[in-house]
């Protein structure tokens, strides 16, 4: 019998993977996520899956094109309720988790583009290069309290630091972090998790209700006393032209929360990862830290930490012969997407200084990674900080363990040994 984790695909004439099988759920696919879906772009780049009533796309021109469509919508309330995305949509009006139905993520045109329009100042490239040095000194002042030679990357400082980050920007108390942390961290196991278990949804209803309470005060302090800081800004445009609801504000809130948290955690976990398996990529970065930026555009896509996205259909049409009908789901790969060897020759090699590295790893279209600077910005400043402290970096013994929330992929403990 074949070992699915050491022997992904032994037998050309396997059955497709499906469902659950196309998960962190299940050992083989956490293992070798890049293998199955290679094996997946050949033999069915447009696949059926209907384990959960969805098509799969795992070529890179696929993948972009319908990013890029804009008669896919976003919106799970707009997809057949028996489809994938349709689910998502139920059940999180059944769970009431608040911050899924007004998200700008989960929006189609014309609120999508009126919710991003006011927040995105505070993200550009430029605005973020304002941030940088405080990114830098949040970084340093995390390793700094690393005091044994053993420690759990994700738990010191690759889980923390988006989290504080952001919470700043928002313009969070210092004192409120921890409760801040503690709620979000809850919630981002519950917000896209269609899958999650009852007691994670009970702790994630709770810690949302206490964040959307939170975000509630916050707005209510700021027109009481206006400070400079993110909320403010959008307490100051919903004045402005009464454009924006205070549950609009705290939905984009709890968004930048949840999308900025794992995302830039599994980019720096994967990261180094990725660099203590390539120890000659990792001597060169010591050597040549110039070569920081493009070391994290070659992990973006060797190691892609939001492995895929969803799409429903608004007009019928076909994808390589297969029929795509309205509401039908669409899931995109980024991460087969990014191992396309039609775009990306020898895509199983990691080399920090790839020339022309084209990935999607931060989406496409109209709802692009809004903080794509700044997760940019977060894993160059870590890494830099992380490399300057350890001059001697490894592994340790211990096993790693990876997180199970469906279109993620990254560690949940990632233990390493620094001198
Ligand atoms: C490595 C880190 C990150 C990755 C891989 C990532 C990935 C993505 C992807 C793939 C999308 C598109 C989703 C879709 O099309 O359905 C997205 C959207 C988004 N991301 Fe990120 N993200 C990261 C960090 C961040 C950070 C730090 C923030 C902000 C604090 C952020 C805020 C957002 C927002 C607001 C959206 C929705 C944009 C829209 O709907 O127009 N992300 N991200």
């Amino acid at each position: 019998m074949s070992d699915p984790v050491s022997d992904p695909i032994s037998d050309p004439d396997a059955p497709l993977p499906k469902g659950i099988q196309l998960t962190p759920y299940d050992p083989g696919f956490m293992a070798h996520p890049y293998a199955i879906l290679a094996d997946l772009r050949v033999r069915a780049p447009v696949h059926d899956d209907d384990q959960f009533k969805r098509w799969y796309l795992t070529r890179f021109d696929d993948v972009r094109a319908v990013l890029r469509d804009k008669d896919m919508s976003s919106d799970p309330t707009k997809a057949n309720p028996g489809s994938f995305m349709g689910r998502l949509a139920t059940y999180s009006s059944e769970t009431r988790i608040a911050g899924t139905r007004d998200a700008m993520i989960f929006l189609d045109d014309p609120d999508h583009r009126r919710l991003r329009g006011l927040v995105n100042r505070a993200f550009t490239p430029k605005a973020v290069e304002l941030v940088r040095p405080r990114i830098r000194e949040i970084a340093r002042a995390l390793l700094a309290q690393i005091e044994t030679d053993e420690f759990d990357l994700i738990a010191s400082i690759a889980g923390p630091l988006p989290v504080i980050v952001i919470a700043e920007m928002l313009g969070i108390d210092a004192n409120d972090r921890d409760d801040f942390k503690r709620w979000s961290n809850a919630a981002v196991l519950a917000f896209f998790n269609p899958f999650r278990s009852e007691e994670e949804t009970t702790v994630g209803v709770a810690a949302q209700n206490a964040l959307n309470q939170y975000f509630q005060r916050m707005i209510d302090e700021r027109r009481a006393t206006p400070r400079e800081d993110l909320i403010m800004e959008m307490v100051r445009a919903e004045e402005a032209g009464d454009r924006m609801t205070d549950a609009e504000i705290i939905m984009q809130c709890n968004l930048l929360l949840v999308a900025g948290n794992v995302t830039t955690t599994d980019l720096i976990g994967n990261g180094v990862k990725a660099l203590l398996e390539h120890p000659e990529q990792l001597a060169k970065l010591r050597a040549r830290p110039d070569l920081t930026p493009s070391a994290v555009e070659e992990i973006l896509r060797f190691d892609t930490p939001v492995i895929n996205v969803a799409r429903n259909v608004q007009r019928e049409t076909a994808l390589r012969g297969c029929p795509l009908h309205l509401g039908d789901t669409v899931t995109a790969s980024l991460g087969a997407a990014n191992h396309d060897p039609a775009v990306n020759p020898d895509p199983e090699r990691f080399d920090i200084e790839r020339v022309d590295i084209e990935h999607q790893s931060f989406g496409g279209g109209k709802h692009f990674c809004l903080g794509a600077p700044l997760a940019r910005a977060e894993a160059q400043e870590t890494l830099t900080a992380l490399l300057e402290r350890f001059p001697e970096l490894q592994r340790s013994p211990r096993a790693v363990r990876y997180r199970t929330i469906p279109g993620f992929r990254g560690m949940a403990e990632f233990w390493l040994q620094g001198r």
